[in-house]
C-alpha cells in the first residue's frame, strides 16, 4: 500500500527547474542528444527537456534486467534501441532513479560503444546506500534513503507510475 509522500509536487517542480538550469548552463553550441531510459523516466524526462535549450534532440532507450543470472556481456538486455546517431555528439542519459547502478552502467557502455563525444548521466533520484557499481551522476535531483518509492514514473509491478508525487510504498503485512 502507499505510504507517506517522499517528494511533493512542489518539490519535484523545484528539483526539475534546478537541474534544468544546471544543464542549460553546461550546454554549449555543440549537438546534444537527451536519451530517456524507459519507462521510469517518462515524466521527469518530459518535464526536464521542456525547460532546456531548444537545440537539443530527444530519444529513448528501453532495457530489461537479466535478473540474478548475469550475462557475460552485462546485466541488461536491450528492448528498444535509440534511433539517433550519437557519434561525435554529447549524450545525456536521463533516469528516474539510480539504485544498484547496474542499469546505467550497462546503458552507458552500450552508448559509449557508438563513439559519442561524451556521455553524462542525469537522474532524478539516487539511493547511494544501494550502490553495487560506481556511477558518476553529473546532474542529480535528490538523494533518498533506501525506501521503495513509486509515482512520477516509478512503479511497483507496473502500477502507480501515474501518481503526481513520489510516495513510499509499503509491502502488505504477512
Ligand atoms: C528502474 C529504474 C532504473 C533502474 C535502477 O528500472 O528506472 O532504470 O531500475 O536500478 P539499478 O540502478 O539497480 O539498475 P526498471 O528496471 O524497474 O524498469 P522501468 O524503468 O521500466 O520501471
Amino acid at each position: 500500500m502507499l505510504g507517506k509522500t517522499i517528494i511533493t509536487r512542489d518539490e519535484i517542480e523545484r528539483i526539475v527547474s534546478r537541474v534544468a538550469g544546471e544543464i542549460n548552463r553546461d550546454l554549449g553550441e555543440e549537438p546534444a542528444v537527451f536519451i530517456g531510459v524507459l519507462k521510469g523516466c517518462i515524466f521527469f524526462f518530459t518535464d526536464l527537456v521542456r525547460q532546456l535549450k531548444p537545440s537539443i534532440e530527444v530519444d529513448f532507450i528501453q532495457v530489461s534486467s537479466y535478473g540474478a543470472s548475469t550475462h557475460s556481456s552485462g546485466t541488461v538486455r536491450l528492448v528498444k534501441d535509440i534511433t539517433a546517431d550519437v557519434r561525435d555528439r554529447h549524450v545525456f542519459l536521463v533516469e528516474d532513479i539510480v539504485d544498484t547502478g547496474t542499469t546505467l552502467k550497462d546503458v552507458a557502455n552500450m552508448i559509449r560503444a557508438r563513439h559519442p563525444k561524451s556521455v553524462r548521466i542525469v537522474s532524478l533520484l539516487s539511493k547511494p546506500s544501494r550502490r553495487k557499481v560506481e556511477v558518476d551522476i553529473a546532474f542529480l535531483g535528490a538523494e533518498i534513503e533506501d525506501v521503495f518509492v513509486v509515482g512520477y514514473g516509478l512503479d511497483c509491478g507496473e502500477k502507480f507510475r501515474n501518481l503526481d508525487e513520489i510516495h513510499e510504498f509499503l509491502p502488505d503485512p504477512e
